[in-house]
C-alpha cells in the first residue's frame, strides 16, 4: 500500500514542483504547433530552442521540418517521454531535462515558449542577453510586456532580438 503513497508523492513533485521555476504542463495544440512552426520561420538545419519541451510534441513538428531542436524540461517524467518520443530523429533532437533558467542556452534561430505571464519579464531579460545574433522568440498565449509583437498569429507572438 505504502507504493501507492510513494507514487502519488512522486508524480505530485514531478508535476507541482515546476510550479516553483515555471508553468505547469499544458501541450500546445496541434494547429497552435503548426502556426508556431510557421512564425519562427527557420529553414532546414537551423536551430529551434524549446524552453519547456513538455512531452516533446513541438520538438518533433519542427524535426519533422528538418529543423535541428533543442528541448529543456525540468519534469523527469515529461523529459523521459519527450527523450523516448524523439530517440528517432539521432542526433537531430536533443532532450534535456533541466531548468532552463539555470542551464546554458546552445545557439538557436528561434526559441518556443509556454510559459506564464509571471515569467515573461525575465524571459525578456535573458532573450536580450542571450540574443548575441538575431534571435525569434515565439511564445503562446502570453505577451512580453512591454514589447510589441512583430506579429501575431493563432494566439501566438513573434518577437524579434538583436
Ligand atoms: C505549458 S507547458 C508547455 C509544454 C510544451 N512546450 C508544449 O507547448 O506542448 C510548460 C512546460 O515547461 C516545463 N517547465 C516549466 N518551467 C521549466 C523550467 N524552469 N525548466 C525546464 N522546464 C520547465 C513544464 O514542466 C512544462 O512541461
Amino acid at each position: 500500500m505504502i507504493w501507492v503513497f510513494v507514487l502519488i508523492g512522486g508524480l505530485l513533485i514531478c508535476f507541482c514542483g515546476v510550479l516553483l521555476v515555471g508553468a505547469p504542463y499544458v501541450p500546445t495544440l496541434k494547429p497552435q504547433v503548426a502556426a508556431a512552426l510557421e512564425l519562427a520561420d527557420l529553414k532546414a538545419g537551423q536551430t529551434l530552442l524549446e524552453l519547456g519541451c513538455g512531452d516533446g510534441k513541438v520538438l518533433i513538428a519542427a524535426a519533422q521540418q528538418g529543423i535541428q531542436v533543442v528541448g529543456y524540461e525540468l519534469n523527469p517524467i515529461l523529459a523521459l517521454i519527450a527523450w523516448l518520443r524523439t530517440r528517432r530523429y539521432g542526433p537531430q533532437v536533443h532532450v534535456i531535462w533541466g531548468n532552463f533558467w539555470q542551464r546554458p542556452w546552445p545557439q538557436a534561430e528561434a526559441i518556443f515558449v509556454f510559459l506564464l505571464p509571471k515569467y515573461m519579464p525575465k524571459l525578456d531579460k535573458k532573450c536580450m542577453q542571450y540574443a548575441h545574433s538575431p534571435i525569434k522568440l515565439v511564445s503562446f498565449a502570453f505577451e512580453v510586456p512591454n514589447k510589441k509583437p512583430v506579429r501575431q498569429k493563432a494566439g501566438l507572438y513573434l518577437y524579434a532580438y538583436s
